[in-house]
């Protein structure tokens, strides 16, 4: 079980004192209470690890890793310049399918975002129209300190607000910041939008492995694959992770979000953990995405985004490393896992396509056959699963290019009845090999992000049909006109 440092231990004594002190002058604010672990409203000297925003069904819980800091209520403090940045759109809720907690992004979003550690102001207004942002939510932060002397030295403040009682498929616009009356620090306006009802078509992209090697940092290949879901006007994106080459570097995050660019802030990136995040707390602090509100919160998640149940995990503990299992992580996933698909499976009705996604593919035929070992482990705990709950689609990255594998069921036997796995990491990761012609590969192809070459996909899905376009970016400076379709399919109606 990892212990908070010390350095850790500080803040979140600086985080009671902070509540002790503000708890009850914030009472005219909008602002939403928290619970501690004991579940009271803002003990006096509590150490908060949840947050349950006003208005919303849900609780929000820390993840357990070292080195994240205690959750800090908002308040009307924002220094002079409080360096904001990296805001990006998400998606909060629990992971108890069919409750009012579940995560619904048809009602609900969540924004995020980073300032100098002294800013406490935690506060979004937004509206239906740009002029007009009549509303607002107050949310929490938490620091993590720096973790290498790399990027800022005060290790910035993260903070992070939830929305809930929206209208499906609605545009709305939002900026974020606070401060004390009259001095208060506001981005610019940003907007995005819910999802549409289950019988309405949405477009799903489909990403992973921007991550750049050292000495080549400006992620030029994932800009422009961002460029494009925005320009597209995709609104979610499932991420197979590694986005960043250091899950600890803060510099990373902050090029990987400069290169998502104002696409972060509509387009709702759904990201999964890859090894190279490295159950790090800058991973999971800049994730905004639902979770079980337990210490293994975001890394494993749920949610029906029209007529798709998505579902996320995190791969690393407990399934390919066994060194990271201290939150006996691989038990409580699998049992939500067999849970969470059983519901679905029993909702295909209403929302009729299931979608996995994930860092370790299932099969890869990658040239570095030392990777068999974790395709083995990856299948060993969740090919069951997959098979008895008809996952109809399964992405997953970490090998740099794009392969697609005819739908399998029990593994090596082809079936119209079964996954359909991919592989697309090639969102800008330096290029693997591919070994020659094998039998259950349908589709595969090699990049090359050295002339600015890319591969993305997005799926088009109505209750009737999942159709899928991969497309290769052709090289940097280049438009969408001149992407070519690589590979094009349909998912077969379980
Ligand atoms: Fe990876
Ligand atoms: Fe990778």
């Amino acid at each position: 079980m990892p212990k908070l440092s010390l350095v850790a231990i500080a803040i979140a004594s600086v985080a009671s004192s902070y509540v002790l002190a503000t708890g009850c002058s914030s009472k005219d604010d909008p602002g939403n209470p928290a619970v501690s672990d004991t579940g009271t409203t803002a003990d006096a000297g509590a150490e908060l690890t949840k947050f349950s925003p006003k208005g919303c069904a849900y609780t929000v819980a820390r993840t357990k890793v070292e080195q994240l800091g205690m959750f800090e209520l908002h308040a009307d403090v924002a220094s002079a310049d409080p360096q904001l940045k990296n805001v990006r759109r998400g998606l909060g809720g629990e992971v108890d399918h069919g409750t009012a907690a579940y995560a619904d992004p048809s009602k609900s979003f969540t924004v995020g975002w980073q300032t100098e550690v002294s800013t406490l102001a935690s506060r979004i207004r937004y509206g239906e129209s740009p002029d007009k942002l009549d509303q607002a939510a107050d949310g929490f932060s938490f620091v993590i300190p720096q973790q290498i002397k790399i990027g800022p030295e005060d290790g910035l403040r993260f903070h992070e607000v939830h929305v809930c009682g929206l209208t499906p498929g609605r545009t709305y616009h939002y900026q974020v910041g606070g401060g004390a009356p009259g001095k208060e620090v506001w981005s610019p306006v940003y907007s995005t939008s819910t999802a549409p009802a289950a019988k309405d078509a949405v477009k799903i992209g489909i990403s992973g492995d921007s991550r750049d090697e050292l000495g080549r940092t400006e992620l030029p290949v994932w800009r422009s694959i961002a460029g494009r879901y925005k320009a597209d006007g995709t609104h979610l994106v499932l991420f197979s992770g590694d986005m960043v080459l250091m899950g600890v570097n803060q510099d990373n995050w902050d090029r990987w979000m400069t290169a998502t660019g104002v696409s972060g802030t509509s387009v709702f990136y759904a990201l999964s953990p890859g090894n190279h995040e490295n159950e790090q707390a800058r991973a999971f602090a800049h994730m905004l995405m639902p979770g079980a509100a337990t210490a293994n919160a975001e890394r494993y998640s749920s949610f029906d985004y029209g007529p798709v149940h998505i579902v996320m995990i995190d791969d690393y503990p407990g399934i390919v490393s066994s060194s990271i299992d201290d939150t006996a992580h691989r038990e409580e996933l699998l049992a939500w896992l067999d849970a969470d698909l059983t519901k679905a499976n029993a909702n295909r009705a209403a929302v009729p396509w299931i979608v996995t996604f994930h860092h370790h593919p299932f099969y890869s035929d990658t040239t570095r056959t030392e990777r068999a070992k974790d395709m083995a482990s990856v299948r060993g705990a969740l090919q069951a699963l997959w098979d008895k709950h008809k996952v109809d689609v399964d992405l997953a990255g970490h090998d740099h290019f794009y392969e697609r594998f005819r739908p399998l069921l029990a593994g090596e036997k082809e079936d119209a009845k079964g996954t359909t796995y991919m592989v697309n990491g090639a969102s800008g990761a330096p290029s693997y090999g591919l070994l020659e012609a094998t039998p259950l590969a349908a589709f595969k192809t090699r990049y090359d992000p050295d002339k600015g070459e890319g591969i993305y996909g997005i799926a088009t899905v109505d209750t009737a049909s999942f159709k899928v376009k991969m497309y290769k970016l052709a090289a940097s400076g280049s438009t969408p006109a001149d992407d070519t379709v690589i590979d094009e399919f349909e998912v077969a109606k379980k």
